[in-house]
């Protein structure tokens, strides 16, 4: 079998357009956590991607229920699928929520910034007054741990790297 680097290579190709290409599918990455409930799912936008260092960067509101759930459980589950590639892409994290940069909240169009102020995400809705408080920007910066990487090619192909040194290995699919 050839060398699962190369699945790995394609993954942070993929996770890379992802942070340019407003169109890519890995723009929309399926972020979830452990909620008080029991799992919990959503798309987040992806902000950035490091290889070199294996994070992954997003931008929520600090007031989001996902980030009270992040602080109480950091371990998280991120997931892209890649239909032109027929590769699903997925990865265990540590997620760490800080303030985002007040200098790229500054240059964010005015309709992007109002989304982080009024009623906290998840509450009653307000009248939508008030305007964007940079406060509220948030970076959740998620370490992976592992990334599981399934072909859907003939035959199916399934890998899986874990951190720190990212050595692949095949898995049966
Ligand atoms: C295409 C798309 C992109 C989204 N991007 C973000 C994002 O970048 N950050 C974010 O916090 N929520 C984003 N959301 C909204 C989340 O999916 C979610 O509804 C919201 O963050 C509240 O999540 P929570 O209640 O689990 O904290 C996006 C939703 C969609 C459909």
């Amino acid at each position: 079998m050839s060398d699962p680097r190369d699945l790995l290579d394609r993954v942070w190709s993929h996770l890379t357009r992802g942070v340019a290409d407003r169109r890519h599918p890995a723009r929309h990455p399926v972020l979830a956590t452990m909620g008080p409930d029991g799992p919990e799912a959503r798309i987040l936008v992806l902000r950035a991607a490091s290889r070199a260092e294996g994070v992954l960067e997003l931008h929520t509101d600090a007031l989001s229920p996902k980030v009270a759930q992040m602080a109480a459980e950091p371990r998280v589950a991120l997931h892209v699928w890649v239909p032109k590639d027929r590769l699903q892409i997925r990865m265990r994290a540590r997620a760490e929520v800080g303030p985002g940069d007040p200098a790229l909240f500054a240059s964010l169009p005015e309709a992007a910034r109002a989304n982080y102020g009024g009623a906290a995400p998840g509450s009653a809705p307000d009248d939508g007054g008030a305007g964007g408080d940079p406060a509220r920007f948030a970076l959740i910066r998620c370490t992976l741990l592992e990334i599981d990487a399934l072909e859907l090619s003939d035959p199916h192909r399934r890998a899986l790297f874990a951190a720190p040194d990212w050595q692949g290995r095949w898995i049966a699919p």
